[in-house]
């Protein structure tokens, strides 16, 4: 196998399914939210590590829209993890021009929730380093009905022409228009699948799943997976004698 060299095959955009924070703490006679706590660390090691490699997009499932379902107690936990971590970590962010969005319902989120998550936002708007990404009550079904609705509406104002859309014309309705689709998806916690994340661009996105859970992982397991990555012969669609070909 030929290995390509480093930074040439960075993602652009990886993405990252957060699991295991739960099963983490249990396993340490720990309370479920010392686990999101934990899993809190591990989110400022890895956004270091991953502004630090130059990777232009990383975006962290950090709360599905099943996750509602959850205990309140445990809602309510998660619902305060944002405050702590801009808390401590929106000046460096800052520092580093990394630009924080959002994906999901900001709608159903909590007051103070939301709002320490859209003074995240406009503080970094001018930032033109790395792109921060939460999902936050987010689902890549709602996402993709949103989507539809909004198309329906600008058809119904004449703005869209249904025998016009097309996949670019689609993906421009979606939450975050500017981002690029994901190249590496990452999830921990060890379960192979993708829980309703990011449905419309992870379409040819390759998956890497780790038993480790989410509380664990930090810059050498990031590091090791876009060694990973790089190692991984993308096809689209082609033979592999024309992918080496770059026909
Ligand atoms: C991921 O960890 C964090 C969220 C889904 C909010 P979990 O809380 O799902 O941890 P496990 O899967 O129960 O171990
Ligand atoms: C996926 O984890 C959602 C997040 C990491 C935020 P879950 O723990 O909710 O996923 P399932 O329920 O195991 O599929
Ligand atoms: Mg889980």
């Amino acid at each position: 196998m030929t290995s390509r060299p480093y930074p040439d095959d960075l993602p652009r955009h990886v993405a990252v399914i957060m699991d295991g924070n739960g099963r983490w703490a249990e396993a340490r006679g720990l309370s479920r939210s010392d686990g999101h706590r934990a899993g809190v660390d591990a989110v400022r090691r890895v956004v270091r590590a991953a502004d630090d490699l130059g990777i232009p997009w990383l975006t962290l499932y950090a709360f599905s829209s099943e996750n509602w379902n959850r205990p309140k107690a445990e809602v309510d936990t998660l619902m305060r993890l944002p405050e702590e971590y801009f808390e401590q970590e929106l000046p460096e962010a800052i520092e580093r021009g990394t630009r924080i969005l959002t994906i999901g319902r900001r709608d159903r989120l909590p007051p103070h929730t939301r709002a320490t998550v859209e003074d995240a936002v406009a503080r970094t708007r001018e930032g033109r380093g790395m792109n921060l990404v939460f999902g936050l009550s987010y689902g890549g079904r709602g996402e993709l009905v949103e989507a539809a609705r909004r198309m329906l509406r600008d058809q119904e104002m004449g703005r869209l022409n249904p025998e016009a859309l097309d996949e670019k014309t689609f993906a421009a309705y979606l939450d975050e228009p500017e981002m690029p689709d994901v190249d590496l998806l990452i999830r921990t916690g060890g379960e192979s699948r993708v829980s309703n994340f990011l449905l419309w661009k992870i379409a040819y996105a390759e998956i890497l799943f780790s038993e480790r859970m989410w509380p664990e992982f930090d810059r050498a397991h990031l590091e090791a997976a876009l060694g990973d990555f790089r190692n991984r012969e993308r096809r689209y669609g082609l033979t592999s004698a024309q992918v080496r070909s770059g026909e």
